[in-house]
């Protein structure tokens, strides 16, 4: 594809960000003054154990959920609601199982009122630029979950989104899957070369794919660290058993291991406690 998806930069700021959930007596602070800024065209791991607030740090920049302070802004404009300049993409599917995969990725350009023609063009586009070329005719059951995930991600990506959010979008795929969308996600992005939000509580995902990883505390959610991963690119398998890995690994996994301890009190042994969360 030779056209650049992102016609606008995509610097996303937050700012002194706190989200409440929950309702009454039970509400409270599942994210708690965050502040960061990320360049447009940066990929950002966020990274933290299970329940720590990622999903609801990144639905606040979606745009899903309400500041309690503070606020989120893409390019100086603050996010009041969703909208497809930020596209999200999840664990679960959202296709429609009833539409073919072509009509699945064009279905953002039907619903802003682009030809029928244009639109199926655009799709074929991007399912090609995500490796399914030749399964524009079928149906999501008709495909496997790695290659279901590939259509979100085009689908998603016919908006021209300035800030691609993921949340976990490879965690329910087997190892082997998860590799190769590991790697087709870094490919397709050195191509739209838009802003990546991308949410694991995978240490080795966080550290194969990200420029940067903001460590996520546990409840309430606070940025405890923001780690730089200064490694070249296009990366490849060397990259997973380099010495650099390894030490920016020990690296995460002492501050999990924290994170863990901190909320649910130093129990068993250490080395088995980091190991829960990888
Ligand atoms: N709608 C909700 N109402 C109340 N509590 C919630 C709701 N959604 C999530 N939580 C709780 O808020 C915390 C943060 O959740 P979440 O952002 O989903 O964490 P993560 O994505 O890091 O696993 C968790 O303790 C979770 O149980
Ligand atoms: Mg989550």
């Amino acid at each position: 594809m030779t056209e650049t998806p992102n016609d606008a930069p995509g610097r996303v700021d937050v700012r002194e960000l706190s989200i409440e959930l929950g309702a009454g007596a039970d509400r409270f602070r599942a994210v708690e003054r965050v502040s960061f800024a990320i360049p447009a065209g940066q990929f950002v791991c966020l990274l933290g154990p299970s329940g720590c607030g990622k999903s609801t740090l990144l639905g606040a920049v979606a745009g899903h959920l309400p500041a309690a302070t503070g606020g989120a802004w893409l390019d100086d404009e603050k996010i009041f609601g969703p909208a497809p300049e930020r596209g999200l993409v999840f664990q679960q599917h959202t296709l429609f199982p009833w539409k073919r995969v072509v009509d699945n990725v064009a279905f953002g350009l039907k619903m802003k009122g682009v030809g029928r023609a244009e639109r199926r063009a655009r799709a074929r586009e991007l399912l090609e630029l995500v490796g399914l070329a030749g399964f524009e005719d079928k149906y999501p059951v008709q495909l496997s979950g790695g290659m279901q995930q590939r259509v979100e991600i085009a689908r998603v990506l016919i908006n021209r989104p300035r800030v691609l959010l993921m949340d976990e979008p490879f965690a329910a795929l087997d190892a082997q899957t998860r590799w190769v969308m590991q790697q087709l996600l870094l490919d397709v992005w050195s191509r739209v070369k838009t802003t990546v939000v991308f949410v694991t509580h995978d240490i080795d995902e966080a550290i194969f794919l990200a420029d940067r990883i903001l460590v996520m505390s546990h409840r309430p959610g606070r940025i405890r660290e923001d780690l730089a991963i200064p490694a070249g690119r296009p990366r490849g398998q060397e990259w997973l058993t380099s010495d650099e890995f390894l030490r920016l690994k020990r690296r995460c996994m002492a501050l999990m291991r924290d994170e863990h301890e901190r909320a649910f009190g130093a129990r068993g042994e250490p080395a088995a406690l980091a190991g829960a969360f990888i």
